[in-house]
């Protein structure tokens, strides 16, 4: 559609506003903002539906019952998960964010491709929010799709600091009743070592080759993680207590499962029932069929189930750990069953990224790669390192793009632990731009696995590239993705 120089004038004027606002509200902190004019033309293009939601956010110290037992940890708002934030894709969203804990830290919008400068990395996209400090994020929400939030800082997100976000569509096609959201989470905080004691442990225990797997009691150099968690939950409830949705047998259900785990990857399924899976990471995918469904670490599905008659466990088995998670559905009457029951399900090889394919419309337009990157995820044994091309953060040696080119990424596991790659501000797809493959913003390489996938550099900044374990990334496994002038 052709526009009119003043038109686009004057949407640029609009935009700088908002612009110089964000600036001024970041000032003081000696962020340089970089490409801000980039970064708001981008935003000037955005479609938008004209309103504007308004909400209050506050990170705060809270106690927390995890069935029957009450610990201190930290919450957005007191809640765990904190409240789902809600909005129509187009619409404006403008959050006071409060910080209420004793130490800095941020808010990222795992997912959304919005606006750099508005993406919550503290010292690159923004300044960390120090204590009874504030931001005021204002942004665009772009696409429809399940999201979420946490602080990028440290390891604060293996605290109680996660809430989902939901985008509506307002062209959903439906073909659902009521919708259920499932946060899945491993929990440490007050229960177990705090999150920096075990980073702490990981970092000691390291330097004698090979001691660690065992002294953590995890798997290092096998697959199920780095940290053994004395509790797993499904929105903020241990098995023992769990979340149950009250529906009726017939009706259809649309399940949103986040993995806000720290450090573990989960199997999903709903006892007696199949998925039909219809989006992956927020992106539609044409409808797939499935008992049970992998989920890395920041990954988020959405299925639709049509609900039988009694009590049934929709339950999270961590993969390679000990223990479960779950919630449960109940239609009608039934004994409740028994909180170890692992649904057979869970025995039949689960639903990955590699099963999907990306719905008509929802694929990248078809486009030769420009350039192609490696991104080669590694780690040492000696001293709890991990890698992104040989080098961690503070060595990195970040990729790069130009706008309105496409590169193609070649993601190869060269370590024997599973690494949830996530971009921020963009969804790459799976295999070459325009093809078949899904569109993701975190994708699970399994150990010694390669991925290609293509990325459209479609919204200019400086973004973090990052492995989604908590626990390796703040190792060092993550990089950048820099947008060239
Ligand atoms: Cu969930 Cu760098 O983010
Ligand atoms: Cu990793």
């Amino acid at each position: 559609m052709a526009m009119t120089s003043l038109t686009r004038r004057t949407l640029l004027a609009g935009a700088l506003g908002l612009g110089s606002a964000a600036a001024l509200a970041a000032c003081g902190s000696g962020n340089e903002p970089v490409g801000s004019a980039a970064i708001a033309s981008a935003e000037a293009t955005r479609v938008r539906s004209g309103r504007t939601r308004r909400v209050q956010l506050e990170a705060r110290p809270a106690q927390v019952d995890l069935g029957g037992r009450v610990v201190d940890t930290w919450t957005y708002g007191g809640a765990l998960p904190g409240a789902v934030l809600r909005a129509t894709a187009g619409d404006r969203l403008q959050v006071d964010f409060a910080n209420g804990l004793p130490e800095e830290t941020s808010v990222h919008w795992h997912g959304l491709a919005i606006r750099n400068d508005m993406d919550g990395v503290p010292h690159l996209t923004n300044s960390p929010v120090p204590p009874h400090g504030r931001f005021a994020f204002d942004f665009v929400v772009p696409d429809p799709g399940t999201y979420w939030f946490h602080p990028h800082t440290g390891l604060q997100m293996d605290r109680g600091l996660y809430a989902p976000i939901v985008i509506d569509d307002p062209h959903d096609p439906g073909g659902y009743d009521l919708e259920w959201i499932l946060v899945l989470d491993d929990w440490t905080d007050g229960v177990g070592r705090s999150p920096d004691q075990i980073y702490a442990d990981l970092k000691n225990t390291s330097g004698s080759m090979g001691s660690m797997g065992h002294s953590m009691g995890g798997s290092m150099g096998g697959d199920g993680g780095d940290v053994t968690y004395p509790l797993y939950l499904v929105n903020g409830r241990a098995g023992t207590d769990p979340d149950v949705l009250r529906a009726k047998a017939g009706q259809r259900v649309r399940l949103r499962v986040i993995n806000a785990a720290a450090d573990t990857i989960f199997d999903v399924a709903l006892a007696d029932h199949r998925l039909r899976v219809i989006q992956a990471d927020g992106r539609p995918v044409r409808q797939a069929n499935a008992a049970s469904v992998r989920l890395g670490m920041g990954e988020r599905y959405d299925a639709v189930v049509t609900l039988g008659d009694g009590v049934f466990p929709f339950t999270a088995r961590p993969y390679g750990k000990q223990g479960l998670a779950r919630a449960l559905v109940r239609t009608g009457t039934g004994a409740v069953p028994a909180a170890d029951l692992v649904p057979s399900e869970l025995n039949r090889q689960p639903l990955t990224v590699v099963d999907l394919e990306a719905a008509g419309g929802a694929a990248l337009p078809k486009a030769a790669p420009a350039t192609t990157q490696d991104v080669t995820l590694s780690g040492s044994m000696n001293g709890y390192v991990w890698t992104i091309n040989g080098r961690t953060y503070d060595d990195t040696e970040p990729l790069t793009v130009r706008a309105g080119e496409t590169t193609r990424l070649r993601l190869r596991n060269a370590s024997m632990m599973s690494h949830p790659l996530h971009v921020h501000g963009h969804t790459f797809q799976l295999g070459p731009a325009g093809g078949t493959g899904p569109r993701k913003d975190t994708i699970l390489v399994p150990p010694m696995v390669g991925f290609e996938v293509d990325l459209l550099a479609d919204n200019p900044g400086r973004w973090m590239v990052h492995c989604h374990n908590a626990y390796h990334a703040e190792a060092g496994m993550m990089t950048r993705l820099d947008y060239l002038t």
